[in-house]
């Protein structure tokens, strides 16, 4: 709408790639007569196939680079995708948190709600109670009514729709009550994930409760570089996680991945300089190599950038089996401007339908394909331990870092519910409500803006690659 085209003109679509947490991987260890290049030495075991899937890394490369990313970046500059709604002032329910709103960087700025188009604000209303439902349901209607005179019944219906199913039991998330007067609508696009320096033992605690908690590790297997001097290079969790079933493992994978993906932003967008005239951000090499590099690592850095790429996988086929959702006619990404509505809506589902065309997927059939009455456990398993970590998002104490991880948890989880859900989706009649699946504004919006910095991540980890092949 009005505002959101006025800020654009002013030049504030910020880079979309920006940075989280910071990554509280263990300090690196001096090289010590290094083998092999810079760049061979964050990339060389990065290629050519990847474990648990039948992908390489190069296909991913270049159907990233040069397909995906450019559409997906158009896409999440549109207002449906930039508005998000986030209640950053839970209180963390796990320990007391020590808030970060010193520190500059971490700011997050809210938007005056005039500048969030009226269908996207009138449309987040939610039933929260149902004794009061059908009540709400003819005040909604009557509301919705007077944001565009003009809106079919269609309309009413899709937006009514996806507001009910808020509190569906089966998300992967533990979801902030948006009606809550501390929920506020951020704009993503003015406040990028980048370098924020949150660092340090609170950020560490984050990361390191999320690994040993709740990621099915037991106690006793220590993590690699976690327990300092007497590490057996992270053979006894290998072992250990080679040991467990393929889902348990990807769910360590995707953590990691998340994880990397993050530390890349942070690399990527690194605060350079910073005089009271002038900010700047851009790569930071060395910060990536202590991150990433073979040796500095001690073996870990390539097998964080290949879990980037397992990560990346698993939400490319959530997209794909996302798309008869997202292609029923009645699907609208509603903002109150029709023909805007109308063209993102094309993009993306040219974006789905790209993602779909991509030859190598991970074939998720592998997944929970034990007995049924094992699976269902395991899958619930998975649920409540993913639910757990987007608790821990209220843990993180610089604003920004929380924003952006709640926003990639729930994305994920998003996607997770998606490809638990293949079956209901095929069975979405074409017209008409589609009970048993829904998606609500907020995790589409979650869903793609998360997909979003994984791409980017990809899309960056090549210009590390060239940065490193010329030094
Ligand atoms: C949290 O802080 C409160 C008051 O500052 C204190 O009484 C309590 O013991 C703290 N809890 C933990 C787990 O540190
Ligand atoms: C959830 O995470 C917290 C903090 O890491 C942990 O103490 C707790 O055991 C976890 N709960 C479950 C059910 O995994
Ligand atoms: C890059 O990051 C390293 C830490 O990894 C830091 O010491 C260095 O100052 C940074 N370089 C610049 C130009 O900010």
């Amino acid at each position: 709408m009005a505002a959101g085209s006025g800020l654009r003109a002013l030049g504030l679509t910020a880079p979309l790639i920006l940075i989280l947490l910071i990554l509280l991987w263990p300090p690196p260890v001096l090289p010590q007569g290094p083998p092999g290049t810079a760049e061979q030495r964050c990339f060389c075991q990065v290629t050519g196939y990847l474990d648990d899937c039948t992908c390489d890394v190069e296909t991913i490369d270049a159907f990233n680079n040069y397909k995906l990313f450019p559409r997906l970046n158009e896409l999440l500059e549109s207002d449906y995708f930039r508005y998000y709604k986030v209640n950053l002032k839970k209180p963390c329910p796990f320990w007391n948190d020590s808030s970060h709103c010193g520190i500059r960087d971490c700011a997050v700025k809210p938007c005056p709600s005039n500048e969030v188009p009226d269908g996207i604000r009138s449309g987040s209303y939610k039933y929260s109670e149902e004794a009061n439902n059908l009540a709400e349901e003819c005040e909604e209607a009557e509301r919705l009514g007077a944001v565009d005179g003009s809106l079919s019944e269609e309309t009413l219906e899709a937006v009514l729709r996806w507001t009910r199913h808020d509190d569906s039991s089966d998300s992967f998330c533990e979801v902030d009550d948006i009606h809550s007067p501390d929920a506020e609508y951020v704009d993503l696009l003015l406040n990028p994930e980048r370098y924020t320096g949150y660092k340090g033992p609170d950020a560490w605690k984050i990361w390191n409760s999320i690994y040993e908690e709740n990621c099915f590790k037991p106690q006793t297997v220590k993590r690699p570089l976690a327990s300092g001097r007497g590490d057996d290079e992270g053979r006894t969790f290998y072992n250990w996680l080679k040991g467990v079933c393929v889902e348990k493992r990807a769910f360590y994978r995707l953590v990691s991945g998340l994880h990397a993906s993050i530390n890349i932003h942070l690399s990527a967008r690194y605060l350079l300089q910073d005089t009271w005239s002038e900010k700047k951000w851009g790569p930071n090499v060395t910060e990536f190599q202590q991150r990433f590099d073979e040796v500095l690592t001690r073996g870990e850095g390539p097998r964080r950038l290949k879990n980037l790429y397992f990560l990346y996988l698993i939400e490319l086929r959530a997209l794909s089996k996302a798309l008869p959702f997202f292609e029923r006619p009645g699907f609208q990404l509603y903002t109150g401007n029709k023909i805007q509505d109308a063209e993102i809506k094309n993009l993306l589902l040219e974006i789905l339908h790209l993602a779909k065309s991509f030859p190598l997927h991970f074939d998720e059939n592998s997944f929970f394909a034990g007995n049924q009455k094992e699976a269902a456990k395991l899958k619930e398993e998975f649920r409540l331990h993913f639910k757990n970590i987007s608790k821990i998002m209220d843990c993180v104490g610089c604003f920004k870092c929380r924003l952006w991880g709640k926003l990639q948890t729930q994305g994920l989880g998003t996607a997770l519910k998606i490809l638990f859900s293949e079956n209901l989706i095929e069975k979405i009649p074409e017209s008409g409500p589609s009970y048993g699946f829904q998606l609500t504004r907020q995790e589409i919006v979650a869903l793609f803006n998360a997909f979003g910095r994984i791409s980017t991540s990809v899309k960056e980890l090549e210009n590390f690659r060239n940065i490193l092949q010329n030094m």
